[in-house]
């Protein structure tokens, strides 16, 4: 899944021939997921229609301040520029690089550029002579000193038959300028942190396992929260009902403790933090039947092989790694999880309580407290699962800071 999922963006629309190529940057928009609010000048209607756009885009197209044909709405241009993660001009024109420099606010597009907050995306596009008058050069400086991102004009040939720069940008260019906005600058970027999730299965015959009931949520929010902060993920997943699709998230699917100890450390050496979410299988059935197992025998008892500690095993070989595991108790909870900390060399410790109310298996929310190696204990109030991953990723981005 891109960066530009669920993002919404702006587009604003300028007179210009290159105004036709914004039909497919809207599409490339749209299949990255992103919300596209097209507003259009008058004069770019000449080159690309407004139907032809609010089709792409799934919501009408806005020109004047006043609808009439839509009984009477005012769009408001304030809204608007509130609404918007990211306002992109594509093209803009020579004219409207004048008008964005020096305050000019005569038609709805510029008027919601000045009332933008967001950050301000420029794809200027013109012919070569007016690209290279200093008037132009003087505009684009003047917008870049408003920390506007100028994308600049390719070289090429021209609608004039000119050959020199003055073609927009291609679309995918633009996208991707869009795309690389959204992760710069995000605290975990360059980080890769390795995530286990779930149960582990332990099988007894082909049929057969034993698990348990974690639902995988916990380590599945933490996923998606630190690919939200610019951080790879690496998630070695147990058998769950979770969904996670995100362009910076790998997911390993594994079934047995052992598949997990193996995955990760598979992963171990290329990543910078691990959290430890899964609920892994303590011990397996010593021996696995190649075949169904008969309910013959009035009595069944199944030996069982202790399985690693896939923490402890990290832990005892890590060097640069950030180690973050989750302990639960039910007694002497800040002791047991403080010996956890020794004994599995962890960075972090996030304890659940199962005397807390509404903390534990199946449920929405989460009480923890959080000890780190210097056994430093801080206890959070009752939270959502999804706060709970944001606390933890925050603990993370805190020890980068
Ligand atoms: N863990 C692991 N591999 C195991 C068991 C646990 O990686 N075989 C990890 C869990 O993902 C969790 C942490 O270790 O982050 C703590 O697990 P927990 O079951 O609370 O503690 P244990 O060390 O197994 O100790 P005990 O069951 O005796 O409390």
């Amino acid at each position: 899944m891109s960066v530009l999922s669920g993002k919404k963006i702006l587009l604003g629309i300028t007179g210009g021939i290159a105004a036709y190529k914004t039909a497919g940057l809207v599409r490339l928009l749209i299949k990255a997921g992103a919300e596209v609010q097209v507003i259009m000048t008058p004069a770019s209607h000449q080159f690309v229609t407004p139907y032809t756009l609010s089709t792409l885009a799934k919501r009408p197209v806005y020109t004047e301040f006043f609808h009439a044909e839509e009984g009477g709405t005012w769009n408001n241009h304030v809204e608007l520029a509130l609404w918007a993660d990211v306002m992109l001009v594509a093209p803009a024109t020579a004219n409207v690089l004048a008008k964005m420099a020096n305050g000019l606010c005569d038609n709805l597009l510029l008027a919601v550029y000045m009332s933008a907050k967001c950050p301000v995306y420029i794809a200027p596009a013109m012919d070569l002579d007016m690209y290279v008058h200093p008037s132009t050069a003087k505009n684009l400086t003047t917008l870049t000193s408003y920390n506007h991102v100028i994308i600049p004009a390719e070289e090429g040939e021209l609608a004039s038959g000119l050959i020199g720069r003055g073609r927009m940008a291609e679309p995918e260019t633009i996208v991707s300028t869009l795309e690389a906005s959204f992760t710069q600058d995000l605290p975990l970027q360059g980080k890769k942190v390795l995530i286990t999730a779930g149960p582990t299965y332990e099988p007894i015959d082909p049929v057969r396992f034993i698990g348990n009931h974690s639902s995988g949520k916990m380590g599945y929010d933490i996923a998606k929260e630190v690919a939200k902060q610019g951080g790879e993920v690496v998630l070695v997943s147990g058998p769950t009902n979770q969904k996670i699709e995100d362009a910076h998230v790998e997911v390993v699917h594994v079934l047995s403790a052992l598949d997990m100890y193996e995955a990760c450390h598979r992963y171990f050496d290329q990543v910078d933090v691990v959290v430890a979410a899964a609920a892994v299988a303590d011990y397996r059935p010593k021996e696995i039947a190649t075949q169904k197992i008969k309910k013959n025998a009035e009595e069944f008892t199944i030996t069982m092989d202790k399985n690693p500690d896939i923490l402890a095993s990290l832990g005892a070989i890590k060097k640069h790694q950030y180690l973050v595991g989750f302990a639960l108790e039910t007694e002497n909870e800040v002791e047991h999880a403080k010996q956890k900390i020794t004994k599995k060399k962890l960075d972090l410790i996030v304890l659940n309580s199962l005397n807390d109310t509404g903390a534990g298996f199946g449920k929405p929310t989460n009480k923890v407290t959080f000890i780190d190696a210097a056994f430093t204990v801080e206890p959070m109030d009752l939270k959502s699962k999804e706060e709970v991953a944001q606390d933890i990723v925050n603990k993370i981005i805190q020890h980068y800071e």
